[in-house]
């Protein structure tokens, strides 16, 4: 009753990994290392290894036990896919069905796998719902749209049961500030927003003030790595109750403005958070948040956390580790 978790040592990932150790589950997380750390997956078992390694997955599968996957490893950058196409699709792609593959092969018929809101591109309205049309924008989006049919046709070939997690865009870290996101890989808003108030980089750039939005700029719903981490687990539970096979939004329902995570970040961190506003880059929607009423039908989850509780975690996490994990 072992869950194998692929790119555990990332930030996502380890948040996972943690959540389902403290549930009393057991974990064998595998991870090539290259933008995961050892140190991020604390005392749980890692394995330095590709999940396109057939024979070692193979192995893991039969020396742990394993049960259940849950699927993060993937290169997740936006610009660094429209530069290197293929690099994206043999990762997010061929080696997510070689991995497939041999985990149904190998009696694991249940898996969750990272998916992302990028699929549904600029969305038509908001909140969005799952029906929304998928109309990805960029080589990275289309491989998350492109795994999930995969998986829907390792359904079919071998039998293998998935929930597709369409993450909003995960932030903060942990309450007690032992595990967050590792700047020196992260583009992400928060991380870069704490860089800009501790110092550590020159004033934060404001893409665009002009938006039809109250204060002019884009509006995201930023979820808690530690709610998403627990949508893992109810994703997991559904599957082994014997659930079908579904995709599903995790977001909070709620959209955050660029200005309304610098004037949080003012507030909780007592610091300045110096900012330019430069020209709008190009696809940026508008606004983007999820309706977040299928997951709390289908897998009962909902977020619990608040935008103050994300900012004041990564707060805590980055103030304290200014250098990430190191060489960690
Ligand atoms: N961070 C977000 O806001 C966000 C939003 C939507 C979707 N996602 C998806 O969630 C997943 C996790 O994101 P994250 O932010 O934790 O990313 P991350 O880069 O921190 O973690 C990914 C991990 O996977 C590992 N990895 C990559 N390819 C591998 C391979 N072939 N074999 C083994 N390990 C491999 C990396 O070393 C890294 O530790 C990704 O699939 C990403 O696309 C993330």
């Amino acid at each position: 009753m072992t869950v194998l978790v692929t790119g555990g040592a990332g930030y996502i990932g380890s948040h996972t990994v943690r959540a389902l150790r403290q549930a009393g589950r057991a974990v064998v997380v595998l991870d090539t290392l290259e933008l995961g750390h050892r140190a991020a997956v604390l005392d749980a078992p890692l394995v330095v290894g590709d999940v396109a390694d057939a024979t070692l997955v193979a192995r893991l599968c039969g020396e742990y036990g394993v049960t259940q996957a849950v699927h993060f490893a993937a290169y997740k950058s936006v610009g660094e896919s429209m530069q290197h196409p293929a690099k994206y699709w043999a990762n997010n792609v061929g080696s997510a069905a070689v991995l497939f593959e041999t985990l149904a092969r190998h009696g694991v018929h249940e898996v969750v796998f990272s998916s992302s809101c990028s699929v549904y591109g600029t969305p038509p309205s908001v909140p969005v719902t799952e029906d929304a049309p998928i109309h990805p924008e960029s080589v990275y989006a289309e491989t998350k749209a492109v795994a999930e049919r995969v998986l829907a046709w390792f359904e079919r070939t071998d039998g293998l049961r998935s929930v597709s997690l369409r993450y909003f865009n995960a932030a903060g870290a942990s309450a007690d500030a032992v595990i967050g996101e590792d700047w020196a890989f992260s583009i992400n808003l928060v991380p870069v927003v704490m860089k800009a108030a501790l110092g550590r980089s020159g004033p934060l750039k404001v893409f665009g003030d002009d938006y039809p939005t109250p204060d002019g700029t884009c509006i995201r719903d930023y979820i808690h790595v530690d709610d998403l981490a627990a949508a893992h687990l109810a994703a997991l539970d559904h599957l082994a109750a014997g659930g079908a096979t579904t995709a599903v939004n995790v977001g909070t329902g709620t959209g955050s403005s660029v200005m309304d995570i610098i004037h949080a970040t003012e507030r909780i961190s007592g610091r300045q958070v110096p900012y330019e506003v430069v020209a709008r880059r190009d696809g940026d929607p508008v606004a983007s948040f999820a309706d977040p009423e299928h997951a709390a039908q289908v897998l009962g989850w909902r977020a619990t956390r608040t935008l103050d509780d994300i900012i004041a975690s990564a707060w805590a996490w980055h103030s304290t580790h200014p250098d990430g994990y190191g060489a960690g």
